[in-house]
């Protein structure tokens, strides 16, 4: 059996948690595989709207297991909030999630840092989350991180202890004031809970439950354009969010590698700072941020928002092996006059199709096609065929400029609001 691997393909917020919990019903392991609480992966359904940001989005299926991979930094505190605000009993939790030994747990001394980082770098910040990811990341790289599997450890909180004074005194270092109890408030008693869970060797469980042809999916965080090593550093994250993270992040083979679902919206988005071509800061721009409700899941903080970037899809589809495309928020263009893809760039003059190395400095231009809008409410079609000739369009010219097929296209945030498309 191999593992799917579903992903962002833009700057984060594409859609994911819907998604996978709309497949979910298909698979009896969700794994996340990277990222921390920064991520906010929203699930609507019965008309409540959840928002997970450590826990795969497959928690509301019953008799599904959930795994926090080795690849992701946990932040025990906000554990302990999501645990409480999913309204299933934590019994049940317990059944339905389990947790790599080997993930890097965020430290208060890790947001203390964030903070001061992202203070230092004044105007140029990299408008974090301020969950703490870059410096439990670097901890991880620098190997003084602490790990899952060292709460049961007895001597823990010397093991804490040692790391903090480390922290306070680069936090020191750089001049940032802060209270530490404000940071460490509710981290022990999350440290509590989570040795209630069931901590694992996960690579070997997984590899074992391939054997046994269980269905995985892996859950990917954030996007490809805030990767490490691809997107548009420094506005990046701190990890590895494409497909090839999901091999480091939950210790199983890319031989064992099946389909790359890739995730865009119809448009794009971006929350925090750095470069984004298309972004619309007129009156468009501020109609779609209303229409598509585009506020941080995770901050609140509204998100930048821009036509469809096709350069930067192409690039995306490349880099991960993306074998089908989702659509999110096809609705939302909805009762635009046109809509507007960028095809290329032009840059110092020169049309390009690529995505620049300087991104950040040079003056990236998008060439637009324009397409007629769709007029019609779509948030209830069921079919394929029932959605307007116009969207149609739109979708057949995504797949012919990608080569690759779009089978779902999502028209509402409900998990019932996804049209399937062979
Ligand atoms: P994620 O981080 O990729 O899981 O995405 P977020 O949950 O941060 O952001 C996506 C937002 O759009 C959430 O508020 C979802 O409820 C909502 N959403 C997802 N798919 C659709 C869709 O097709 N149409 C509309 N209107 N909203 C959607
Ligand atoms: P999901 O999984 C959108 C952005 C932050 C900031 C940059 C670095 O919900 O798609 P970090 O806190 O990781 O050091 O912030 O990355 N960012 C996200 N943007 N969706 C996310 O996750 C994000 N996670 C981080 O806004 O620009
Ligand atoms: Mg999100």
């Amino acid at each position: 059996m191999k593992i799917d691997i579903l992903l962002g393909l833009q700057w984060g917020d594409e859609g994911k948690g819907k998604i996978v919990d709309a497949l979910s019903p298909d698979y009896d392991i969700i794994a996340r595989f990277q990222g921390g609480p920064n991520a906010g992966h929203s699930i609507v359904f019965n008309n409540v709207k959840y928002i997970l940001h450590l826990i795969p989005s497959g928690i509301f299926r019953e008799g599904k297991l959930n795994l926090v991979g080795n690849g992701v930094v946990l932040d025990p505190a906000v554990f302990k909030q999501e645990v409480n605000s999913l309204g299933i009993p934590l019994e049940e939790i317990k059944k339905r999630v389990i947790i790599s030994k080997r993930a890097h747990l965020i430290l208060p001394g890790h947001r203390i840092l964030d903070a001061a980082s992202e203070h230092v770098k004044g105007s140029s910040k990299i408008g974090s989350t301020l969950k703490g990811i870059g410096p439990a990341y670097t901890d991880k790289a620098a190997r003084n991180g602490i790990r899952v599997g060292d709460i049961v450890r007895k001597d823990f909180k010397e093991l804490y202890k040692r790391v903090l004074e480390m922290h306070l005194r680069t936090a020191a270092g750089l001049g940032f004031e802060f209270n530490l109890s404000d940071y460490e408030e509710g981290w022990f008693e999350g440290v509590e809970l989570l040795r209630e869970f069931k901590l694992i060797n996960s690579e070997y469980f997984l590899n074992e439950m391939i054997r046994n042809n269980k269905k995985i999916l892996a859950e990917g965080a954030q996007g490809t354009m805030l990767d490490i090593d691809f997107g548009t550093y420094p506005y990046v994250t701190s990890s590895n969010t494409i497909s090839a993270g999901a091999f480091t992040g939950l210790g199983v083979s890319p031989a064992r590698a099946g389909e790359v679902f890739g995730i865009f919206k119809a448009y794009c988005t971006r929350v925090g700072s750095g470069p984004f071509p298309t972004e619309l800061t007129d009156e468009t721009g501020e109609e779609i941020r209303k229409r598509g409700v585009e506020f941080g899941a995770t901050t609140g903080r509204p998100r930048r928002c821009g036509w469809l970037d096709l350069p930067a899809l192409k690039y995306a589809i490349m880099i991960n092996g993306v074998t089908r495309l989702f659509m999110t928020k096809a609705d939302v263009l909805s009762g635009l006059g046109s809509v507007r893809v960028c095809t290329s760039y032009k840059i110092n003059g020169e049309e390009s199709e690529e995505v620049p190395f300087e991104y950040n400095v040079c003056k990236t231009e998008p060439v637009y096609r324009e397409f007629p809008g769709w007029q019609e409410d779509i948030s209830n079609i069921k079919k394929y065929d029932d959605l307007p000739e116009t969207l149609k369009k739109y979708v057949e010219f995504i797949e012919k400029e990608t080569g690759v097929p779009v089978t779902l296209i999502s028209v509402g945030s409900d998990r019932e609001q996804t049209v399937y498309k062979s």
